[in-house]
């Protein structure tokens, strides 16, 4: 093939996504109750020969959904057949997916609740009792067959739990939702990826990359690779404590895993909007970013370090975000005109 080498161009970034994927339950570290919660249903389903019960995962980005579908698969020893909510768009993509699976296939749904509305019933019946009714023909002469289909596993994976209509989500035996992992986790996780990767890796190189992963397993392998090039270029190789916080320095991630676009949000809400409140939709355009992805991937995080908190009337930012970005505390707050906030005097 001729295409372009970079040296870190996407397809080796997916490459190493791969080879950093857990395989078996046991390589998954964190989430104890979860993975304890799956050890039991798997092993019960194998027991019986049965399919397992359908799974939704529920969870921000980069938490391990894909992932762990992919093991419950591996330990059952079943087929994995994976598609997205957004690539379903007829009623026909659902039976051909369907009606082609093997018994007891673990059939994966990512973003489910990006399923059309109208194809969510779709699922009703194929998920209770694997019948699966279409329509055949057309108009006066249009009618209904049921198609039998194999016993299988529906596993769904959400970031937003709540978008998905409650039929659809009670049809789901096992709910988990992922929580974020704690700093020991996340090290352990960088030691595991670290051991795949060959790189030599200091306890103090982990802690400082844990520390500034936000939470996000995905964003630990991330920042381990970036680490590792400074580490190789600037230093001996060497992932220590120093070398990390100078790399992490190097790439603006702050020592509360802020990256660039995190503190240009906050930014914005204390600076342009004097604290807040700001909706969500003129936080999007002033940053120039995403409405969901603000949302998903960079507002969990400012809630969480309790830098922003969201009210009814929009986002706003903490005297701790102002302490952050090193500016003035807010005046005290004038109430706006109108606005609800008691007056003193
Ligand atoms: N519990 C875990 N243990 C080890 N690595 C993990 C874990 N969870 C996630 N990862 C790593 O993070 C990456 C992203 O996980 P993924 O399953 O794609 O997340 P999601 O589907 O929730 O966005 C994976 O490639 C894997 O390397
Ligand atoms: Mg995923």
């Amino acid at each position: 093939m001729n295409r372009i080498q970079t040296p870190y161009s996407i397809e080796d970034e997916d490459e190493l996504d791969r080879s950093l994927r857990p395989r078996r339950l046991e390589d998954f570290i964190g989430q104890h109750a979860l993975r304890e919660q799956l050890a039991v249903a798997i092993e019960a389903a194998a027991a019986r020969g049965d399919a397992l019960d359908h799974l939704l995962l529920a969870g921000p980005p980069g938490l391990g959904k894909t992932s762990l579908a992919q093991i419950v698969a591996s330990e059952l020893d079943v087929p994995f057949v994976q598609t997205a909510g957004p690539a379903l768009e007829r009623k026909g993509d659902i039976a051909a997916f369907l009606t082609a699976l093997e018994p007891r296939s673990v059939f994966f749904v990512d973003e489910i609740h990006r399923l059309p509305r109208t194809l969510e019933e779709t699922f009703y019946p194929a998920m209770e009792d694997h019948r699966l009714p279409i329509t055949v023909g057309q108009g006066a002469g249009a009618r209904v067959v049921t198609l039998d289909l194999p016993a299988f596993t529906l596993i769904g994976a959400t970031t937003r739990s709540g978008l998905l209509s409650t039929p659809l989500r009670d049809r789901f035996g096992i709910q988990a939702r992922l929580e974020t992992y704690s700093e020991t986790d996340l090290a352990a996780i960088v030691a595991r990826s670290a051991g795949i990767l060959e790189i030599p890796l200091e306890p103090g190189g982990a802690a400082a990359i844990a520390t500034r992963s936000r939470g996000t397993p995905r964003v630990a392998n991330r920042l381990l690779k970036r680490v590792r090039d400074y580490a190789e270029v600037r230093g001996d190789g060497v992932l220590s404590a120093d070398s990390a916080c100078a790399a992490l320095d190097l790439l603006e991630v702050d020592d509360r895993g802020l990256d660039r676009l995190d503190r240009e949000i906050l930014r914005a809400v204390c600076v342009k909007f004097s604290g807040g409140p700001v909706g969500l939709s003129t936080l999007a355009v002033v940053v120039g970013e995403e409405q969901d992805t603000i949302e998903d991937v960079y507002e969990p995080h400012l809630l969480r370090e309790g830098l922003l908190k969201r009210t009814p009337r929009g986002r706003i930012a903490t005297p701790a975000a102002f302490a952050h970005l090193h500016l003035p505390p807010p005046q005290a707050s004038v109430p706006a005109e109108g606005g609800a906030d008691p007056v003193l005097f």
